[in-house]
């Protein structure tokens, strides 16, 4: 497994995550030995939310029913998790109210007393970036929340943020992956006057904006195709896709999923992917991605064959 040590956190991190989104019906040895297979892989980060499980925080607590973790197993992990989404609506709330009542009930479900890394899940178009700096620093101060990131925002949205927030943002998370990678390959066809390919989409070359600023770009949904419509490995709509990366694949002597996460991993930005599966099997030929370093002609390869322009 590959680490880095985040930029504006001085934390050594795996750049593969345990997501822990779709967990709420498994049992608890089933969450054990999913959490205890990504350990054994090298992933020590695990990505939450308030809004995963149906119930406002239930993932989170059956993570924590699950796995009872001692003080000093606490201590082996980097846990993050994500609020600002009211799915009773649904609508978006970084008010200081709701950001500190959702951190309360992670720290009461996940059955901890600190957060590593706390995210902003999806834009506030009514954001008061005082209020989010003031519940950020109050939440710093108590130890209640180590560090500070984002998730689904453009460029501006972080700049606006960043004007009254102090607390360094260490991440965005944003959905990447070789089918749905507007992030990556809008710069690959930039200023080609009806190509649908060159449409910002991302408020302006977020990607970039994350590296110049020192802020971890994390992949989720790294096998989804779109937004929640069905992986692409395997899929009868992606022949020419399959074809490459089943080829490299065997090559690398591992599985497709491999070949997946290692075709985000290669971009040097330091992208971390946020694994979704809760097949302990999957975790682990995933992570095996890790360690792939794709050529140049291999990672363009997959780009053309999952559709992209590369002019
Ligand atoms: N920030 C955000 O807005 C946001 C949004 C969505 C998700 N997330 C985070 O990102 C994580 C990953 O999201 P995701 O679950 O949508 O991503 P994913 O890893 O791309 O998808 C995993 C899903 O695909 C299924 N799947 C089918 N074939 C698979 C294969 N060959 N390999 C791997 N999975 C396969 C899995 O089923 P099995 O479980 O049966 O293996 C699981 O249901 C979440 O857990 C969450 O932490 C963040």
């Amino acid at each position: 497994m590959q680490t880095f040590t985040l930029p504006s956190a001085e934390l050594d991190v795996p750049n593969v995550v345990l997501g822990l989104m779709r967990i709420a019906e498994k049992s608890d040895e089933e969450i054990r030995t999913l959490v205890h297979t990504a350990r054994d892989a090298g992933i020590t980060f695990l990505d939450h939310a308030d809004i995963y499980g149906g119930t406002m925080h239930r993932c989170e607590e059956r993570f924590a029913q699950a796995l009872q973790l001692s003080p000093s197993e606490r201590e082996q992990w980097i846990i993050q998790t994500k609020c600002g989404i009211v799915p009773d609506g649904p609508y978006f709330d970084f008010s200081y109210e709701h950001i500190i009542e959702s951190v309360e009930g992670s720290l009461r479900a996940l059955e901890t007393d600190y957060l590593d890394i706390l995210l902003l899940h999806r834009p506030d178009a009514l954001v008061e970036p005082d209020e989010v700096a003031r519940a950020f620093d109050e939440l710093h101060a108590a130890g209640k929340v180590l560090h500070f990131g984002v998730s689904n925002h453009t460029p501006r949205q972080i700049d606006l943020l960043r004007a009254s927030v102090d607390q360094p943002i260490v991440a965005n998370q944003l959905q990447l992956s070789i089918t749905h990678s507007p992030i990556i390959t809008q710069g690959i066809a930039a200023n080609m006057l009806g190509e649908q390919q060159a449409v910002t989409l991302d408020g302006g070359g977020v990607l970039d904006y994350c590296r110049l600023h020192g802020i971890t770009v994390q992949a989720w949904s790294p096998f989804q195709a779109g937004f929640f419509d069905g992986v692409f490995l395997g899929s009868d709509k992606h022949p020419e896709l399959n074809a490459v990366i089943n080829r490299l694949a065997a090559q690398y002597e591992v599985t497709p999923e491999a070949i997946a996460v290692a075709w985000i991993t290669r971009h040097p930005a330091n992208i971390q992917v946020v694994l979704g599966t809760t097949t302990p099997q999957r975790v682990t030929d995933a992570a095996a991605g890790s360690d792939i370093r794709l050529t140049r002609p291999e990672w363009y390869e997959l780009v053309r064959a999952a559709g992209w322009k590369v002019p």
